[in-house]
């Protein structure tokens, strides 16, 4: 779904008045009177039936983090999270921190920032709630070709920060690190972009660094099964939560780029121009995975990434993505660390993120293009009315 139609509150994907209401959307702090928004003053509110950073378009830039406990204190946990949420609802309000107020942002308006919590299974082992941790949470399978880092991966907390501007990003990640010290610690940190609003002439469906347009067939969140696929309904405390897989999935680009653009529509099963399926039709077309060409060979490869990833070839699996670019650096061997930190929103991991993963690295015909280097698995908790914190439901 669009950012634009969300900013604009027109057509495609949230309807406005949903994303204002119970889903928690964009809305100008001070509205001009017919000006649209200005980028600086689009505040999201933290506080919703929903965690914020779920169902709004990426913003510009995103910083992930994972903490780990420092003591095993279920009550300096409890504080840590109240005064997490309390920081994040001021700063989504385009308000100064309170504690730790650095000045990295000052000037700025909150730049549609959202701040999302997750759980690692780690967490509830740390704190003596072994038993409250949702069975959903258990570690992930290991995937052939997983090359896996574990210092980049899981944690006992998990932190999206999403901002349509990077200092508005990163002042949010230093407060909330240092508003963390003594109870929690950075295990690790990695920043990623995606399309800035306005930089396209209408609302369109953003590229990913192989060139592809990415997240077209992502769950629609005005279809009547959206809520079951992204939201949990138990047990208790997380009902109305949901599951985040994170993945950082490094792109062998040189080796992507030297292929002809037409084998890399065939790849994946998508026109590279504009996004629509080989099958036929434009962006928006339901795939034909059916449909042969005259010579009798179907239009969408048998090995291409969107059949097999399909809900279709998985048991109904689905799961909404939320990923953003990222670009390290060079590698030692002179090639740019550069991908994809994919994030993927979901009611149960084992319908959706495991048995699509498991299809796709025992060969898509992207696969042989990635290397997937880092991985966690988070519950995130439902969102925290005003006054509440987020994990409330499981630490009072
Ligand atoms: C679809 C790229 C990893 C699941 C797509 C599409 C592209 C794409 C270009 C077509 C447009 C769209 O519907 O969004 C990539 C890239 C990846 C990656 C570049 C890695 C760097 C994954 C992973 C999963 C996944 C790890 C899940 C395990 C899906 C699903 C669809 C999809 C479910 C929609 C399929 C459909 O129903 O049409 N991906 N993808 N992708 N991808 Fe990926």
């Amino acid at each position: 779904f669009s950012r634009r139609a969300v900013l604009g509150g027109a057509g495609a994907g949230l309807a406005a008045g949903a994303t204002a209401g119970v889903l928690g959307g964009r809305a100008a702090a001070t509205p001009a009177a017919s000006a649209p928004p200005a980028l600086g003053r689009t505040a999201v509110p933290f506080h919703g039936t929903h965690q914020a950073g779920i169902l709004q378009p990426q913003q510009a830039r995103v910083q992930l983090a994972a903490f780990d406990l420092t003591g095993g204190d279920r009550s300096a946990l409890r504080q840590l999270m109240k005064r997490w949420s309390d920081t994040a609802a001021r700063l989504t309000r385009g308000e100064p921190a309170g504690d730790h107020e650095n000045q990295i942002a000052t000037d700025a308006g909150p730049c549609a920032l959202t701040v999302t919590f997750g759980f690692g299974s780690s967490l509830f082992d740390r704190i003596g709630l072994t038993a409250q941790r949702p069975p959903a949470l258990a570690p992930l399978p290991a995937f052939p070709e997983d090359a896996l880092d574990r210092a980049r991966s899981d944690g006992d907390l998990w932190v999206q920060i999403g901002a349509d501007d990077a200092l508005v990003a990163f002042h949010a990640l230093r407060v909330l690190q240092q508003q963390a010290a003594g109870t929690a610690s950075l295990r690790w940190q990695m920043s990623g972009f995606s399309r800035t609003p306005g930089a396209t002439d209408r609302a369109m469906t953003g590229r990913n660094l192989m060139g592809q347009v990415d997240g077209t067939n992502n769950p629609k969140p005005d279809t009547p099964d959206f809520a079951a696929k992204v939201f949990t309904d138990g047990p208790g405390w997380s009902a109305g939560g949901s599951y985040v897989v994170f993945r950082r999935i490094r792109m062998l680009l040189d080796n992507w780029e030297n292929l002809p653009t037409d084998r890399q529509e065939r790849v994946i099963g998508r026109r590279k121009s504009d996004g629509a399926p080989l099958s036929g039709g434009t962006e928006s077309t339901p795939v034909d995975l059916a449909k042969q060409n005259p010579d009798g060979i179907l239009a969408i490869p048998a090995d291409a990434h969107i059949r097999v990833a399909a809900p279709a070839s998985n048991g109904g699996a689905a799961m909404l993505r939320r990923g953003f670019s990222y670009q390290d650096g060079l590698l030692p061997d002179g090639s740019l660390d550069a991908g994809l930190l994919f994030l993927a929103f979901q009611a149960d991991p084992a319908r959706g993120f495991v048995p699509v993963q498991r299809r796709l690295a025992r060969g898509d015909s992207l696969s042989r293009f990635l290397r997937h280097e880092a991985s966690g698995l988070y519950v995130v908790p439902p969102g925290a009315a005003e006054g509440g914190y987020v994990g409330q439901g499981l630490l009072d």
